[in-house]
């Protein structure tokens, strides 16, 4: 596997989806290549989550990922071992860009709420940093 890369919380991104807005509601949109910088190779989503629950917790070492509330909303706390930020999303024309090593954690899941996530690999627990101080470790290594 490649070497994870060290990333900054401002790579971070909102990014504005097309609406095409009618009497007879909205539609967004997402095309590969075009809405996304980063090829998508899988889409999942969190949903029934139970209030107060609290889902990531964890950082990735290659994956790139787009956050979408398609319904209701949730916080999401990004940290890149030097800075932590959080944002609320509650829209479904905005997706959050996350890139590689960003520990995040998502958190205050409204009732109903649906979490969609574009993600630019296949499913791979190595990818993972589930353990905040090995985040660190590989964090401190590039300071
Ligand atoms: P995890 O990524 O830890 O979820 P979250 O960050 O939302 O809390 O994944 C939870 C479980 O689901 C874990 O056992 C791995 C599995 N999983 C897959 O099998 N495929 C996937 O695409 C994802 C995202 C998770």
């Amino acid at each position: 596997m490649s070497k994870p890369l060290i990333s900054r919380i401002d790579q971070c991104k909102i990014i504005d989806l097309p609406i095409i807005n009618n009497n007879r509601g909205n539609l967004s949109f997402i095309e590969a290549d075009r809405h996304v910088p980063f090829p998508i190779k899988r889409v999942y989503y969190l949903y029934d989550v139970p209030g107060g629950a609290e889902r990531g917790g964890h950082a990735h070492k290659l994956l790139h990922q787009l956050f979408i509330a398609m319904s209701g909303s949730f916080d999401i706390l990004l940290d890149d071992g030097h800075a932590k930020k959080t944002i609320h999303l509650n829209r479904s024309y905005y997706g959050l860009y996350v890139c590689p090593m960003i520990w995040r954690e998502i958190n205050n899941f409204s009732s109903n709420a649906v979490c969609m996530v574009l993600a630019s690999t296949y499913y791979d627990e190595e990818d993972y940093f589930r353990n905040y101080a090995d985040f660190m470790n590989q964090v401190k290594k590039y300071e």
